[in-house]
């Protein structure tokens, strides 16, 4: 039986957990540091089974060998940003908690395939590359799946198409600096440029881009769960199953799109060993510049720590 864990019960980790279980993708194991939360979430979430009719077992536990020999993990372990409290005071408090999450990935799970979702984003993927010490294609990292699903459902209720009708592509770094492909951005396979105006395109570019806010000012006390938790568990999805359907991950670059060194978001296949192919597609010279000084963010924040 397949072995999914997932790191931090927390609202994102928690769906994330429910969403691999009613795909029956396999046997899901949540792991949190606090006392009660895994354990009694999964048992709630086990207890659907009956009526969801899924055959996955969930158990939740404290303790990190549980995770032993998962075939992936998925980090949601992690702070939000509380007021008050700037940028780097989050990165410094998230890196620590995904160095100690990643060492315990490494010692239990040293085989598995690492989906990360804890913010920010690509920094943190690259950290858990290091602590792992993992091929790269074993850690990719969850945002343009998030980002590019905020921008097709705007462009559904745009345009009220369906959301099998929208083909949208967000790339660069999870934040500010995100890269929406317009270019290559359809609606019913036309280009949107021919479906919609120019402005009404730029502004609804702009709410994907500030998607992740709008949430916090609605939710006041949390972010955003539903949509992050249906991306990772997307994303697990067409590893388990080898699809290999080109979607955007944040995966290493050694060289593509000219970048080196660096977790940015890109096209790419997901499949049986995680990352099978990043796909080299062809970019705007805007689109290219704006990957570029994406990439360069990604680079400088990791430096900082
Ligand atoms: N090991 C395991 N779990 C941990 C650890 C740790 N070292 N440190 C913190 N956690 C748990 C917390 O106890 C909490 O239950 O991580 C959980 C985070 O849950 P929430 O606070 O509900 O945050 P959530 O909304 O799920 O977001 C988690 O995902 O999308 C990103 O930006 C988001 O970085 C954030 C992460």
């Amino acid at each position: 039986m397949t072995k999914l864990s997932v790191i931090g019960a927390g609202n994102v980790g928690a769906t994330c957990a429910q969403r691999l279980a009613e795909k029956n993708l396999g046997d899901v194991v949540l792991v949190d540091i606090i006392e009660g939360i895994p354990q009694g979430k999964a048992l709630d979430i086990y207890q659907s089974a009956p009526v969801e009719g899924f055959n996955s077992k969930i158990t939740g536990s404290n303790d990190f060998s549980e995770i032993k020999d998962s075939d992936i993990v998925v980090v949601t372990a992690g702070l939000a940003r509380k007021p008050g409290m700037t940028r780097e005071d989050l990165l410094k408090k998230n890196a620590a908690i995904i160095t100690s999450v990643c060492e315990n990935i490494k010692k239990y799970a040293p085989n598995s395939i690492v989906v990360l979702v804890t913010n920010p984003l690509d920094i943190m993927a690259q950290l858990a590359l290091k602590v792992t010490g993992f091929d790269p294609k074993r850690v990719v990292g969850m945002a343009g799946m998030l980002d590019s699903a905020r921008l097709s459902t705007f462009i559904m209720m745009e345009t009220g198409c369906k959301p099998s009708e929208v083909k949208t592509m967000i790339l660069g770094g999870h934040g500010d600096s995100m890269v929406a492909i317009v270019s290559q951005t359809t609606v019913k396979g036309k280009p949107i440029s021919e479906v919609l105006p120019k402005d009404r395109i730029d502004a609804i570019v702009e709410r994907a881009q500030k998607g992740g806010a709008e949430i916090v000012k609605h939710l006041k006390t949390g972010s955003a769960f539903y949509a992050p938790s249906s991306g990772a568990a997307y994303m697990v999805e067409q590893i388990l199953k080898d699809k290999k359907e080109t979607i955007p991950c944040s995966c290493y670059l050694t060289g593509q799109f000219g970048l080196n060194k660096v977790y940015v978001g890109v096209p790419c296949k997901l499949g049986k060993n995680g990352v099978e192919e990043i796909v080299e597609i062809e970019l705007t010279a805007d689109e290219k510049a704006a990957l570029y000084k994406s990439a360069s963010i990604v680079k400088k924040n990791f430096d900082l720590l």
